[in-house]
C-alpha cells in the first residue's frame, strides 16, 4: 500500500542520472536533451535519482513520459507523486489535457483517473512528438486524462 507521505520533488535532475535510470527499466532515453529536463522531476539524490518523471508541453496538450520509480523504493507513493508533480506542471503552463504512451503500466494509470483512448483521437501535436511516432511501439497503450482547473 502506498502512502500519502509528503515527497520532496527535484527539478531539473541531471541527464545523466535520469538516462541511468530509463536505461535501467528499459525505457528509451535516444531522444533525450538537456532542453527537455527543464520540465523533468526527480526523487532521490542528484546524482543517483530513485525515481524521474518528465513532461512536454504542447499548448493545450502535455505528453506524460518517462516515469519509472527504482524497484527497491517502489510501492512508497514516489510514482504516484510524480504524476501529480508532472501534472501540476502542465497545469501551471496552461495545459488541459495530459497524455501517455504506456505499454506496462496501465492499471497504475487508471488508478489516477488516465483511461485508455484511440491513438487517431491524439491531437497534431501529440502525434508529432518522438515518443509518440518513433519511441514506443505501436502495441503500447495510448491514455488520456482531462486536468480539473484549480483554484476556480
Ligand atoms: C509504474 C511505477 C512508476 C509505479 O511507481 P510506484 O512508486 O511503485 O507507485 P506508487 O507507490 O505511487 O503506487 C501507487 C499505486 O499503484 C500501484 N501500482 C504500481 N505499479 C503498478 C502497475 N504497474 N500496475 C498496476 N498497479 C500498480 C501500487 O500498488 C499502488 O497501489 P496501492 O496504493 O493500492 O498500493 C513503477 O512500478 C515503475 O517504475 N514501473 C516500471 C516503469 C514503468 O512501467 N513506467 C511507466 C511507463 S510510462
Amino acid at each position: 500500500m502506498s502512502t500519502a507521505a509528503a515527497v520532496d520533488i527535484l527539478e531539473k535532475p541531471a541527464l545523466g542520472a535520469v538516462e541511468r535510470l530509463l536505461a535501467n527499466a528499459g525505457l528509451p532515453t535516444t531522444d533525450l536533451t538537456s532542453a527537455h529536463l527543464e520540465t523533468f522531476f526527480g526523487v532521490g539524490s542528484p546524482e543517483a535519482l530513485d525515481a524521474v518523471v518528465g513532461v512536454e508541453l504542447h499548448g493545450d496538450s502535455a505528453l506524460l513520459r518517462s516515469l519509472v520509480v527504482a524497484p527497491l523504493t517502489r510501492s512508497r507513493g514516489l510514482g504516484r507523486a510524480l504524476v501529480s508533480a508532472a501534472e501540476r506542471c502542465a497545469r501551471s503552463a496552461g495545459a488541459s489535457d495530459v497524455y501517455l504512451l504506456t505499454s506496462t503500466a496501465e492499471p497504475f494509470f487508471e488508478s489516477l483517473g488516465y483511461a485508455r483512448t484511440d491513438r487517431s483521437s491524439a491531437p497534431q501535436a501529440i502525434r508529432r512528438t518522438y515518443e509518440f511516432a518513433s519511441l514506443c511501439p505501436a502495441s503500447a497503450t495510448f491514455m488520456h486524462k482531462r486536468l480539473v482547473p484549480t483554484g476556480t
